[in-house]
């Protein structure tokens, strides 16, 4: 799988995760049990007892460890055995990996690269249900498709025209402009102006005339974070097409967070949040909101599972870009970029280990 390591992957919702109850995840075909301590605390190990490889998310939680509940062996949080029932001694080699494992903006997160290397400060800044500022609905869905369809899907929004016609009310507005791409450290920015917002979600909350401003990051390893709103008419060309000030928006200010999860080469989790500025809606709108998403990422999931089916039967599949995918282009550059640098480095770091052993 072509895909970052060195990144924090969204594992699943934090309130998901209730003290001493274990939860399995396939995070890069990797699977690592989750799990919240008595004392709030998370941990993460592979999901794989080194007994005989029943998996952890099945055990019970004693505090802060871990029993594996096939033959009794107990973990503690670093991921070594410190119990082996009826025998004295554990063998020093009896421990399973340990990943670093954090909470923030409402998403439980795990850093699937290199222990060394892990940094908190890479966590992308998405908005949690616990922000004041927003009222927010959540939700997931899972995929039978690679990770991958699905953050091309997200980078390229002229697929609203077709695909959410039913949902976001999307017109060709969507298709036939282009917006503005800005490359960033650690993804794109994807930024457009529309004239048209009678046809769109932005009418369910703001009912004045006016035009529309969006503007998502999407970010290693694939998280979206988008924001927008209705400004006057005229505010595009006064502006040069720049971004506006969303404290000055007159209405149908939203943020929606999203995160796509590769779970194994073909299945991947797909999160996302989605809500109102508390000055721009309220809870009921959040709903009406919510409902909109749950159809539109339903019309995501067919046509991308559909693509896949397609992709699998062609022998050699190539691709062939249009001016649209400019932002793909670029993030997906990015991606193979770092998979080069970091396996490069794993390379070196073999040829170091066995010129010391
Ligand atoms: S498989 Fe875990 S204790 Fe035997
Ligand atoms: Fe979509």
């Amino acid at each position: 799988m072509n895909y970052v390591r060195n990144t924090w992957y969204v594992a699943g919702w934090a309130q998901d995760f209730a003290p001493s109850k274990p939860l399995g995840i396939t995070i890069l075909g990797e699977p690592i049990v989750i799990w919240r301590g008595a004392d709030n605390v998370l941990t993460a190990l592979e999901d794989r007892c080194v007994h005989r490889l029943a998996p952890l998310s099945l055990g019970r939680c004693e505090g802060a460890r871990l029993r594996c509940m096939y033959h009794g062996l107990l973990y503690d949080r670093t991921g070594a055995v410190t119990e082996i029932p009826g025998q004295d001694l554990v063998p020093p080699h009896a421990r399973v990996r340990a990943y670093p494992v954090c909470e923030r903006h409402s998403w439980v997160w795990v850093w699937m690269g290199e222990a060394a290397a892990c940094d908190s400060a890479l966590i992308p800044p998405a908005v949690g249900y616990d922000d004041p500022n927003y009222i927010l609905g959540h939700g997931q869905m899972d995929y039978a498709a690679e990770a991958r369809l699905i953050n091309d899907n997200l980078l390229d929004f002229s697929h609203l025209s077709y695909v959410h016609i039913n949902s976001f009310g999307a017109t060709e507005e969507w298709a036939r402009g282009r917006p503005k791409v800005t490359p960033l450290e650690h993804g794109v920015r994807v930024e457009r102006w529309l004239k048209d917002i009678a046809h769109s979600t932005t009418r369910i909350s703001y009912a004045g005339p006016g035009e529309r401003y969006t503007r998502y990051d999407f970010l290693l390893p694939g998280v979206l974070l988008m924001t927008g709103g209705a400004f006057p008419e005229g505010t595009s060309e006064r502006l040069g097409g720049a971004a506006p000030d969303l404290d000055l928006a007159l209405g149908a200010v939203t943020f929606t967070s999203q995160a796509v999860t590769p779970l194994t080469h073909k299945t991947s989790r797909y999160f996302f949040s989605w809500g109102p500025h508390i000055r721009h809606g309220d809870a009921t709108l959040r709903d009406t909101l919510m409902e909109i998403a749950h159809k539109a990422f339903a019309e995501d999931r067919t046509m991308i599972e559909a693509q896949q089916r397609v992709i699998d039967m062609t022998p050699a599949p190539r691709i062939m870009p249009t001016s649209a995918d400019r932002a793909i282009t670029l993030f997906n550059q990015m991606v193979a970029k770092r998979v080069r640098e970091e396996n490069a480095a794993l390379a070196q770091a073999r040829i170091q280990g066995v010129g010391a052993g």
